[in-house]
């Protein structure tokens, strides 16, 4: 049981089990995930550890091959101590046969990625292909995970020629998605069919027991609400972010102004901490996606519009910063960025603010010098000219300024000494406010976060 975990925040020290044996399911199923990347593998792991009988089927022979011997293929807390314990324990087993998986099953859920093409659209190929595959399985409970456009799943019926569809998106939050999984809000289902719907109230039920909502809608409802709070999240950080720019010219602290903003219960306190611009898998591209449904329709969600325009707009003022804070040299310039990944406790690298940083100063001939303790392998086939560091001493060393981007737990905890000796000019922009501004300035660093007043 979660209880039972030793947790710190959203980081689990140890995970071995989530549930106790008497939390899990009454009624179990036999489950095919489809699909093993943040949102397949969490789900199918947690749907174990609930009770089921999962098999998680990926095409990526060497990724399953890894998975079968208790390896996984991404950074995400807790993840691996659950993969290792449903294995040991028979509930959970990988297979790169979906014919062979779905077989054996009476509920499949389909968690393969939907990316955006160059034109804006949800790329639904991968899913299509897995549809096709399950023509002959149209009598089991099809549930579709990923995030599609309004329709899709009605399409996916219609190819199927079933009544068993479902519409279940996925809320978790990469580097927090086993937590998210078991004491997430709410759990969506769309989906028509009193039998499927009683399959997927058995299926969350060591989840709902704990009283955890289960809201029933039709399918285009589920699927609208998966995009519609994706876009919400994303229009709340833009404003945040906007908000930061204008209080560091009227020498108000942002941070003060979104505690205050927060303690009214309408607007809530979560998601109004300024960044370097939001990144990640869903935000980036399902405001895109739901802009394109939008237009599909006739209609503009102007909005939605001005978030995405915002993000990529401060993205780009948080390289101009970094530019202004460099003092004339000669020689090339040196720049630390401390976090790669687009967030804390992950290795995910999508739409992270530190990609567009690191193009736009290395076409100004600026040298980087990169840390991050678990995005890098992620990032040196499209960056080869990062110099990637062991640590933040390292990365700091000779450098003319240090960004930081993520808020890794460790760069909290830094000895501020240490990394003054090693810099060639002491200037810090820390652009998640995350660190001791007190502090470093008392160490003789030149100290800049976002949003707050100027000293
Ligand atoms: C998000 C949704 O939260 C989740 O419900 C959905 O299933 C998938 O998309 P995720 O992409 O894992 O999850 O990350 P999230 O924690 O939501 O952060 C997204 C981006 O917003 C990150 O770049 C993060 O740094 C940024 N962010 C978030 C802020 O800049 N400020 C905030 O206050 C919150």
């Amino acid at each position: 049981m979660l209880r039972q975990l030793l947790s710190i925040g959203c980081l689990f020290l140890h995970a071995v089990h989530a549930l106790a044996p008497e939390e899990r399911a009454q009624n179990t199923h036999n489950v095919t995930v489809v699909g093993t990347g943040y949102v397949g593998l969490t789900l199918g792991t947690c749907l174990a550890e609930c009770g089921h009988q999962v098999i998680c089927v990926d095409i990526d022979e060497e990724k399953i091959a890894r998975l079968e011997q208790g390896i996984i293929p991404i950074y995400e807390p807790g993840l691996s101590d659950l993969v290792q314990s449903n294995t040991q324990e028979g509930r959970l087993s990988f297979s790169t046969s979906l014919e062979q998986a779905a077989e054996k099953s009476d509920t499949i859920f389909i968690a393969v990625g939907t990316p955006t093409d160059e034109n804006g659209k949800a790329d639904l190929r991968a899913l299509f292909k897995v549809v096709e595959v399950l023509k002959p399985f149209h009598d089991r409970l099809i549930c579709i995970k990923s995030t599609v456009p309004v329709g899709t799943c009605n399409y996916v019926k219609s190819q199927l020629g079933s009544e068993q569809i479902v519409s279940n998106p996925e809320y978790f939050r990469e580097g927090c998605a086993v937590k998210d999984f078991f004491e997430g809000d709410r759990i969506i289902v769309g989906c028509d069919s009193s039998d499927g719907i009683k399959v997927m109230q058995e299926l969350y039920a060591p989840l709902t027991d704990k009283g955890m909502p289960m809201l029933i809608t039709s399918l285009e409802s589920s699927e609208m609400i998966k995009y519609a709070s994706n876009a919400f999240l994303a229009v709340k950080i833009a404003y945040i972010n906007e908000l930061s720019q204008l209080c560091e010219k009227v020498d108000a602290d942002v941070l003060e102004v979104a505690k205050g903003m927060g303690c009214d219960r309408r607007i809530g306190k979560d998601f109004l901490k300024p960044g370097p611009g939001y990144g990640g898998s869903c935000f980036p591209k399902d405001t895109v996606a739901l802009l394109d449904v939008a237009k599909s329709n006739e209609l503009e969600l102007q909005i939605v519009d001005a978030a995405v325009q915002s993000n990529e707009e401060h993205k780009r003022k948080i390289y101009e910063r970094t530019i202004q804070k460099l003092p004339p040299m000669h020689e090339a310039q040196v720049v630390t960025i401390l976090g790669l990944a687009f967030k804390a406790n992950t290795d995910d690298i999508r739409y992270s603010s530190a990609l567009g940083l690191i193009s736009a100063l290395q076409s100004k001939g600026i040298s980087i010098k990169a840390y991050d303790p678990a995005a890098m392998h992620h990032t040196q086939a499209q960056f080869p000219d990062v110099v990637y560091c062991q640590d933040s001493y390292e990365a700091a060393e000779g450098a003319d300024c240090l960004v930081l981007l993520t808020e890794w737990e460790e760069f909290l905890h830094l000895d501020v000494a240490r990394l003054k000796s090693t810099m060639r000019t002491p200037i810090v922009f820390d652009t998640r406010n995350v660190l001791d501004e007190a502090e470093y300035r008392a160490h003789g660093f030149s100290f800049e976060g976002i949003g707050r007043p100027k000293h």
